[in-house]
């Protein structure tokens, strides 16, 4: 087991109770506006199931995924559906979803896996289907408060996509949604193209 994972099994509760009912809409919105009514969703790193959650309530078909057992047995709990337990360089779907929700979940890798994994997800996409994934904005990288982070900025971003079928169509960066956190995170939309 990982650092990372580590950590989510040892504050799981915790960290369901900081997160689960903090207030995605706007992001929500932007990233369901690029995709079909009742779609197939892939939430990759689920963490608490508040956004799978959401996602099935608007009609969506969701996949969710997490590394954390206990962070998996949570998120069914919530969402009162399966959640697969497995790590993002497991992800082998070929063309099954409309969309990918990566929120706060690929910063957990470091910068050199992203490319490949970034290539799993364009893989598991459906042609045209669109990505989203959010980071911390910045340029550390290593163990931070007991977690692995990576932090990326528009630029670092760009070359963990350069050699994927992904171009970016929306970035936009957001303070955090939760009280008393000076974050600020990158969000970008992507969308699979085929070259
Ligand atoms: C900061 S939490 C975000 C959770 C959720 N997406 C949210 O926005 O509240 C990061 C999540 O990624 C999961 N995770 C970390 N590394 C992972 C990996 N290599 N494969 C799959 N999941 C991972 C953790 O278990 C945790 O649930």
């Amino acid at each position: 087991m990982n650092i990372t994972i580590d950590y989510y099994s040892k504050h799981a509760a915790d960290f369901v109770a900081s997160t689960q009912d903090a207030d995605m809409t706007s992001l929500y919105q932007k990233f369901l506006s690029y995709l079909p009514t009742a779609g197939q969703l892939l939430d990759c790193g689920c963490g608490s199931g508040r956004d799978t959650k959401y996602f099935a309530q608007q009609g969506y078909k969701v996949t969710a995924i997490d590394a954390t057992p206990e962070l998996c047995r949570k998120a069914k709990e919530l969402t009162g559906q399966d959640i697969i337990c497995m790590t993002f360089d497991k992800i082998n779907w070929d063309r099954r979803f409309d969309g990918i929700w990566a929120c706060a979940s690929l910063l957990h890798l470091p910068k050199q896996e992203l490319p490949s994994i970034f290539n799993k997800l364009t893989a598991a996409l459906k042609p045209g289907g669109h990505l989203y994934c959010s980071f911390k904005y910045g340029d550390f990288e290593g163990e931070r408060n007991g977690r692995y982070f990576s932090d990326l900025t528009e630029k670092t971003l760009d070359i963990a996509i350069c050699a994927s079928r992904l171009i970016i169509i929306e970035q936009w960066k957001t303070e955090d949604v939760r009280p008393n956190r000076n974050e600020i995170w990158l969000n970008t939309i992507l969308a699979e193209v085929e070259r």
